[in-house]
């Protein structure tokens, strides 16, 4: 079929054509969306799951809605070496320049404005490096002391009260939340915690590996009580097949209950492979229905492509050592995969491969789902290392 009209979307954060399965979470973001409009508390949402299950899309399907329902929607990715507050400053800025705009000069505003330049000012005394160009006089005493906790609350303060004096709210997407550090989600909890207690129409929707949970909860006893946790995880077989048939439909083609199925068993119901294994076998069919046989031919295209892709660019930041482990990790079953089981193939004391494991955590590649457990956080990745290195040696 033409490849030009392929209505398939393989790539991180791409917008699919057809964003399905994911109503429940969808109205749940709504409802805090109306809610904090409403000027009710409402708890934020942290969607949590591994690579490729579409968290990206759905921030920016909740920052579209915040827009439509007149709020300011700021969308930040946390940087993998800590420095969520650079990323952070120079989107605020613009926001807040945005709600200075149009009308009468409005105090709270240009407040707000001071804080942040304060802010930033602060933040580059304590945690260096940071470039915006601030032009405009900062407002001593508020987001000021250099203590990143307090002074995070007091901007999101100045800001949400800049929003609400005109008749604004806003609505703050952070993505990648599983690489802020310690001290960055202990601030933004805290300021969560003081906008709800102060009534302030502040929105945070966030994403992040499974590990997001456990962070947030180490980093403050109390997140519980702020944050929903909505897992996403892998379409099940009904939704996979739409994901794949609603888009083929638009285009006036047809494709096969057996050729559905097989892409169900090969993606095993993962968006970002959905995308992938409907993209190739598009290109490969030559008319409707599409059969079994134009998945047959796609599926080593496929496999080629995110081998070099989205698997790879994850494997090519390993040390040999880490690779070795993750190896180990395929060797065994889901359920097996053990701390003690991987050391135990490695040839090496549990004890001893404790910062190999720790690296591979920070880096976002496993996560243990229960203690002494270990997973893989891109789906498939198993297959993958059993395919780059066929021996444990290799
Ligand atoms: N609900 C969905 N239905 C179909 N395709 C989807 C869905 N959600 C995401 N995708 C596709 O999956 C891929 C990965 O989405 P992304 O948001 O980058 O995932 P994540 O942020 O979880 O890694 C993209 O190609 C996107 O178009
Ligand atoms: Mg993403």
């Amino acid at each position: 079929m033409d490849p030009i009209t392929n209505p398939f979307s393989p790539g991180a954060g791409v917008y699919p054509p057809e964003l399905v399965g994911r109503e429940d979470v969808l109205r749940r973001a709504q409802l805090l969306i109306d809610r904090v409009r409403a000027g009710r508390p409402e708890k934020s949402i942290l969607l949590t799951g591994l690579r490729g299950v579409g968290k990206t899309v759905l921030l920016s399907e909740v920052k579209r809605r915040a827009a439509e329902a007149g709020y300011h929607a700021l969308m930040v990715e946390a940087p993998e070496q800590s420095g969520l507050v650079q990323n952070l400053t120079p989107q605020l800025r613009t926001l807040l320049l945005e709600l200075d705009r149009g009308a009468a000069v409005n105090a709270q505003v240009r407040r707000a404005l001071g804080a942040l330049k304060a802010f930033a000012s602060a933040v580059r005394v304590s945690y260096g490096g940071l470039n915006v160009n601030l032009d405009f006089d900062s407002e001593p005493g508020i987001a000021d002391s250099g203590n990143l906790e307090a002074d995070l609350a007091d901007l999101f303060v100045a800001v949400s009260q800049a929003a609400s004096a005109r008749d604004s709210r806003v609505a703050l997407l952070i993505d990648e939340m599983q690489y802020l550090s310690e001290l960055e989600l202990r601030s933004l909890t805290m300021a969560m915690h003081r906008l709800q207690q102060e009534g302030l129409p502040l929105v945070l929707v966030g994403a992040g590996l499974p590990t997001l949970p456990g962070l947030a909860g180490r980093a403050r006893s109390y997140a519980e009580r702020l944050f929903d946790y909505p897992s996403i995880g892998p379409l099940p077989i009904r939704e996979a097949a739409q994901a794949v048939e609603r888009p083929l439909q638009v285009a006036g083609v047809q494709i096969d209950a057996a050729a559905l199925a097989e892409i169900f068993r090969l993606t095993q119901g993962y968006p970002y492979f959905l995308q992938e294994w409907a993209y190739q076998v598009w290109n490969r069919a030559h008319d409707s229905p599409i059969g079994l046989e134009s998945v047959h031919a796609a599926t080593p295209m496929v496999i080629q492509r995110l081998d070099e892709g989205f698997f790879r660019v994850r494997f090519d930041r390993l040390t040999r050592g880490e690779r070795r482990y993750l190896r180990a990790m395929a060797e065994l079953p889901g359920p097996e995969r053990t701390t003690g089981r991987v050391a135990e193939i490695l040839g090496f004391h549990v004890t001893s491969m404790g910062p190999t494991r720790a690296h591979l955590i920070n880096k976002g590649m496993v996560f243990s789902p229960e203690h002494g457990l270990l997973e893989f956080t891109v789906p498939l990745f198993d297959d993958f290392m059993r395919r780059m290195m066929p021996t444990l040696t290799g």
